[in-house]
This record gives C-alpha cells, structure tokens and sequence, in this order.
C-alpha cells in the first residue's frame, strides 16, 4: 500500500501522496482537511493536529517526546496510539500509515 490514509472524524478515508521530509500535519492541512487545526503551526504547543496511528505503524514512529507527552496529558481523548501529526516526520517507511483524526478536546 503506498501514500498514507487518513480517516476523518466522519470515517471518510483519503489517502494522500507521501512527501518525504514533510510532516503528517503539513500533508493532511495541505490536503484541504481542514477539521485538523494545527493551530500553533507545527511547534508542539496547541494539541489540535492529534491523530491516533494505526497500532502496526506505532514502533516505526519515533518516540513520544517529552514535549509532545505534556501536550497529549491535556487531551481528555488520548488514547495509547495518540500521537501529534506535527511531531511525524514522513519517510518512505511510512508508506502505508493510516492514522485517524482525534476528537477535539
Ligand atoms: S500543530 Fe500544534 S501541536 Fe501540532
């Protein structure tokens, strides 16, 4: 499976062309799905770009940083596979990722 397939909070699918070197966020924004927010723009601090990943995907990711850790323990929607799309940097081993679009909150 190639591109990565975001599904969003209305279980539409898309799968969208992988940019090495961008970030999940970027790609999804710059795909129009606009119920992703990325508020504060890709700097770890807003929360509103949290995704949950595939749990196939999860050991291919790198891991949580601190940063990203105290941003998701703010989100009462976290889940074990919460991640922050603006903390993924895409490579070709992510070919395939499906992740979905976190409730707000
Ligand atoms: S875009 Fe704000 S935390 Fe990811």
């Amino acid at each position: 499976m190639t591109g990565i397939i975001v599904t969003t909070r209305e279980s539409e699918s898309r799968t969208l062309e992988l940019e090495p070197e961008a970030t999940l966020m970027q790609l999804i924004c710059d795909a129009g799905v606009d119920e992703l927010l990325a508020l504060c723009g890709g700097v770890c601090s807003c929360g509103t770009c949290h995704v949950y990943v595939d749990a196939e995907f999860l050991p291919l990711l790198p891991p949580v940083e601190e940063d990203e850790d105290l941003i998701l323990q703010e989100s009462p929607a976290r889940q074990p596979n919460s991640r922050l799309s603006c903390q993924i940097r895409l490579t070709e081993a992510l070919q395939g990722l499906r992740v979905t679009i976190a409730p707000e909150g």
